[in-house]
């Protein structure tokens, strides 16, 4: 759709950037932090330890105050579930909860909105040992996880977001670390999909909870969305996007939004003889669990063409490589888009697609969790960052944001990953996204400085014009 005029960015759009917990902190085992599976996990080869991260644990007054100078309108951040209950249940942490105190009165006093993610990735060690996500308790643990949070922020923290990408977390659990197979597992999909129900009970009792202990408080969801195009006008291809669709996308939105299961997923499901067993009052659950809005992260579109009956599923295969499924639908390499250093698509026109399709889904506000570019950032001898090719990245998809209001689209805010340079979930220091540089290499701790980018100043500028001025 061409636009004569564009309509701007709405007056009180929360502009931002993300981070999350186990990728930032550090000080992972200190203060009475308990381990996360995150800190029990072998990291990949060649990559850093998560024990100091960009030490955002001694470093927030300063990162925030970074944040600040920036504009940022909000600050989106995970609160480690270990930090607050060492052992998942049980004991609380007076020290984890003094900590995120600390920030979140931080962020305030600069008039940052504090945009909690309740999970990013981070299962307390101790209930993985009990079958993490695998055990039906874990309903009642994350949901006494989220009382204990809005018990102790609620009075300041308005926005909340319950799980990061779910669905990576369904998908694609072995590169992110989480997935947890019983001994003996014999249908692995049902076993998956049986957590995925777990989580999306627990996500809503979180919600109905979030009303009920917090009124005027909101809360979304935060799954990775991307629009799956088919591969070619082929009939067949269209319908292999769908499917994919389904189990990539929406499966998780219908549900968050309509309480209900994708009826495609569903018939997935019984294909694979894996449809996840309801414990009484699941269905009612999920049906009395409402978001406020949807939160979500987006890098890059997928694409897919029909199945040849050949694919096998692979949750450990990496989200950017072709995936399939035997009759469902063939991962395919999309020849129209370029990659980052990192071999990832980039596809801002994808973004506005993704944007108009949920929208018209689900007529929700929404806020862009998450949206970025990792790459090889080198600091200067005189402390630069030139990182002009992130800056072109975030300005085509803001651009594209901006269509997609103008299109009609609700957008709430935009938060790109990431505020400060981290950790990547597999790929190391080495791949940052920040606008904040952190002077640290993948082994050599250095300095843990701060510098600002390049795309800092650029994002300054693009804060204090709302949006007006995209350009370099
Ligand atoms: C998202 C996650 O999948 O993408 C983040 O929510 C992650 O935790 C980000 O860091 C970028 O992915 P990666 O693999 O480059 O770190």
């Amino acid at each position: 759709m061409l636009h004569k005029k564009l309509k701007p960015f709405p007056s009180d759009f929360l502009w931002g950037a993300s981070t999350s917990a186990y990728q930032v902190e550090g000080a992972n085992l200190i203060d009475g932090k308990g381990p996360s599976c995150q800190d029990v996990k072998k990291v990949p080869e060649g990559t850093s330890e998560l024990d100091v991260c960009a030490d955002q644990y001694h470093r927030y007054k300063e990162d925030i105050a970074l944040m600040a100078e920036m504009g940022f309108k909000t600050y989106r951040f995970s609160i480690a579930w270990t930090r607050i209950l060492p052992n998942g249940t049980g004991e609380v942490n007076p020290k984890g909860i003094e900590y995120y105190n600390n920030v979140i009165n931080e962020c305030l006093k600069y008039g940052i909105e504090p945009l909690v993610t309740m999970f990013h990735f981070d299962m307390p060690a101790a209930l993985d040992e009990r079958g993490s996500w695998g055990n039906p308790e874990s309903v009642d643990w994350f949901v006494n996880f989220a009382k204990v949070m809005y018990e102790n922020y609620g009075d300041r923290v308005k926005y909340w977001l319950t799980i990061n990408e779910q669905n990576m977390l369904t998908l694609v659990g072995p590169v992110i670390g989480t997935l947890h197979l019983p001994e003996g597992c014999t249908n692995e999909i049902k076993e998956i999909y049986q957590q995925n129900h777990h989580m999306l009970v627990a996500q809503a009792k979180a919600m109905a909870l979030c009303h009920e202990m917090i009124p005027g408080a909101k809360i979304g969801p935060a799954p990775n969305i991307s629009l799956v195009y088919p591969a070619s006008c082929k009939p067949e291809d269209v319908l292999a996007a769908q499917n994919y669709n389904a189990i990539r996308n929406w499966l998780y939105l219908d549900m968050a939004v309509y309480g209900v299961y994708n009826n495609l997923v569903w018939a997935y499901l019984e294909e694979h003889d894996a449809c996840p067993t309801f414990a009484p009052g699941d269905a009612e659950a999920l049906k009395n669990g409402h978001p406020d809005f949807i939160g979500f992260n987006y890098y890059n579109t997928a694409t897919c063409e029909a199945s040849d009956g050949t694919e096998t599923m692979d949750p450990g295969a990496d989200q950017q490589t072709a995936r399939g499924e035997a009759g469902f639908y063939r991962g395919f390499k999309n020849p129209n888009l370029p990659t980052t250093e990192f071999g990832w698509e980039i596809d801002p026109m994808g973004f506005r697609a993704t944007i108009r399709e949920m929208y018209s889904r689900y007529r929700l506000p929404m806020i862009v969790t998450e949206n970025g570019l990792g790459a090889y950032d080198k600091l200067t001898e005189d402390g630069k960052v030139h990182d002009q090719y992130r800056i072109e990245y975030l300005r085509k998809h803001l651009e594209q944001v901006q269509l997609a209001i103008t299109d009609g689209c609700e957008m709430m805010g935009y938060c790109p990953w990431s505020a400060v340079d981290l950790i990547s979930t597999h790929e190391g220091m080495v791949k940052r996204y920040g606008f904040i540089y952190v002077d640290r290499e993948e082994f050599d701790l250095k300095t843990l400085d701060r510098y600002r980018k390049d795309s800092f100043y650029w994002y300054k500028k693009v804060i204090a014009t709302n949006g007006d001025d995209l350009s370099d």
